[in-house]
């Protein structure tokens, strides 16, 4: 676990993360709203070299960033009401895809998320200050 001091440190804490990601990984990320795991996603696909502009997925539940090492799939569970929608956009494909799959909210719905996901928990410490835990 660390302190992150600023939007920059968060997201370089994300660009870290993916130097070592491998295809297939899932990234379930938790904390409340405005605690930096959208920032933290920004970094992680500028490490993964993709040039796509991340936004967050609250309303669509999916973005695709290609271009990169490995394609990213960023899922946002915040407004998902059940399952079925995951169904839909073929959820598993995604997370056993070869792509890696990072899932803002992910404790919202946890029987969606595999066993072997790699969780990274956000806490928001003063207005600029974070703490992000990494599993
Ligand atoms: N150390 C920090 N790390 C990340 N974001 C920070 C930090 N300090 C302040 N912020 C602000 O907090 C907000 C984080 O937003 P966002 O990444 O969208 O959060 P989330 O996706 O968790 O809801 C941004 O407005 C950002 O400017
Ligand atoms: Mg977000």
């Amino acid at each position: 676990m660390f302190t992150s001091a600023s939007v920059a440190e968060t997201e370089a804490a994300g660009a870290r993360v993916a130097q070592e990601v491998r295809a297939g990984e899932v990234l379930a990320l938790t904390g409340d709203l405005g605690t930096g795991k959208t920032q933290f996603v920004k970094g992680f696909a500028r490490g993964l070299g993709s040039p796509a502009p991340v936004t967050s997925p609250t309303f669509t539940l999916l973005h695709e960033y290609l271009g990169g090492r490995l394609s990213i799939y960023h899922f946002d569970f915040y407004r998902l009401e059940n399952l079925t929608a995951l169904k839909t956009i073929g959820f598993d494909e995604y997370i056993f895809g070869d792509g890696v799959s990072i899932i803002e909210w992910a404790d919202r719905f946890p029987s969606a998320i595999p066993a072997g996901a790699r969780w990274i928990r956000f806490h928001m410490i003063s207005p600029h200050e974070r703490t992000i835990e990494l599993q």
